[in-house]
């Protein structure tokens, strides 16, 4: 399946006038938006370390880099291997897309989750795999338009394939 391919990704997604309802703890609770931004300073320091290619869990609105997929050309079902990629995924499929970065072969993925290490995913595919290196993040993050830090800590986690 073809990727997207953006003249230029922005360097900063549109972002919504934020509301009080919009806040990171209330709607993460209670609400299905799917869409929170990577901070741009955090994504900055993981693309200059890791020369990412690809956005995997993006839209045209919000995507990270030059090249991307979207919910419409799926980049869950899409070919990853040898690639450089930064995935982002929906919360409401975060074991899905934790499957995929660590079965993708992508010669290097770099995902940010929220650190949930209670979670069968986090054992079966990060924890007890050996290809997979963890970062937990010291304090909260504010994600995109949120008006306030996430109330859960966040892990980056990077799995890597790289020829030798
Ligand atoms: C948490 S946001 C990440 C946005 C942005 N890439 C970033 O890191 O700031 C997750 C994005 O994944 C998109 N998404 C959901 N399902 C997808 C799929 N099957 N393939 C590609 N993107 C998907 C959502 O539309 C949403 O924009």
């Amino acid at each position: 399946m073809s990727p997207v391919r953006a003249k230029r990704a922005s360097r900063h997604s549109a972002r919504a006038k934020p509301t009080k309802k919009s806040s990171f703890s209330s709607v993460h609770f209670h609400s299905d938006r799917q869409d929170w931004s990577t901070p741009q300073e955090l994504f900055d320091r993981l693309n200059d370390e890791f020369d990412l290619i690809w956005d995997v869990c993006a839209t045209t609105q919000n995507a990270k880099l030059p090249l991307y997929w979207t919910p419409e050309i799926d980049g869950l079902s899409a070919d990853w291997r040898g690639k450089q990629v930064f995935c982002n995924p929906p919360y409401s499929q975060t074991a899905q897309w934790v499957e995929k970065c660590a079965t993708s072969g992508a010669e290097v993925c770099v995902l940010l989750i929220p650190a949930r290490t209670d979670t069968t995913y986090f054992h079966q595919h990060i924890y007890n795999n050996p290809r997979a290196e963890i970062r937990f993040i010291k304090g909260c993050l504010k994600f995109g338009d949120a008006q306030n830090s996430a109330p859960f800590p966040s892990m980056l986690v990077i799995f890597r394939n790289e020829q030798s």
